[in-house]
């Protein structure tokens, strides 16, 4: 009986894996920044089309992303998305963060399944999201593309 739902469940793991790249079952199975920052500059939590949501925390020293954690009810490949995206963008500048696009992920990912392509466009959009709140808060500048409005958290919701 065990052997059998040992078999089902190496099985099912398999038809989900299908078509993953190696280095995307290294970000999936070896994530980076999962978590909250206390005391962020920056709380967002957006949602996708698919109902997959991303909270992400970022705080920013001397220009530079310092640190940048997020939590999903994703997907594997969202998990795997925003590791890498979480990864390229710490210690980057808010200028060169968000040039980050959903290519540069498909690339890195050797491309993404065809049905996984809109969680990297998510990932993106979470870190932007985060982004923009941040440099609204310290200019007081409105970013209409980023429709906002307040969760049952204390972070700004994005719906994308
Ligand atoms: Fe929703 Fe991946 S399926 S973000």
């Amino acid at each position: 009986m065990a052997d059998n739902i040992d078999k089902i469940a190496k099985s099912l793991q398999e038809s989900v894996l299908k078509g993953y790249s190696r280095r995307l079952k290294d970000e999936l199975f070896g994530p980076r920044n999962i978590g909250k920052i206390e005391n962020p500059n920056s709380h967002v939590s957006i949602t996708g089309v698919c109902g997959d949501t991303i909270e992400m925390t970022l705080t920013v020293n001397k220009g530079k992303i310092s640190d940048i954690k997020f939590t999903t009810d994703g997907c594997g490949a969202t998990i795997a998305c925003m590791s890498y995206v979480s990864r390229i963008a710490k210690g980057r500048s808010i200028e060169e963060a968000v040039q980050i696009k959903p290519d540069d992920v498909d690339d890195y990912f050797q491309g993404l399944p065809e049905e996984s392509k809109h969680c990297a466009n998510l990932s993106v959009s979470a870190l932007k999201a985060a982004l923009n709140m941040y440099e609204n808060k310290e200019q007081k500048v409105n970013f209409p593309s980023v429709k906002r409005k307040k969760k049952d958290t204390d972070a700004e919701t994005a719906i994308f």
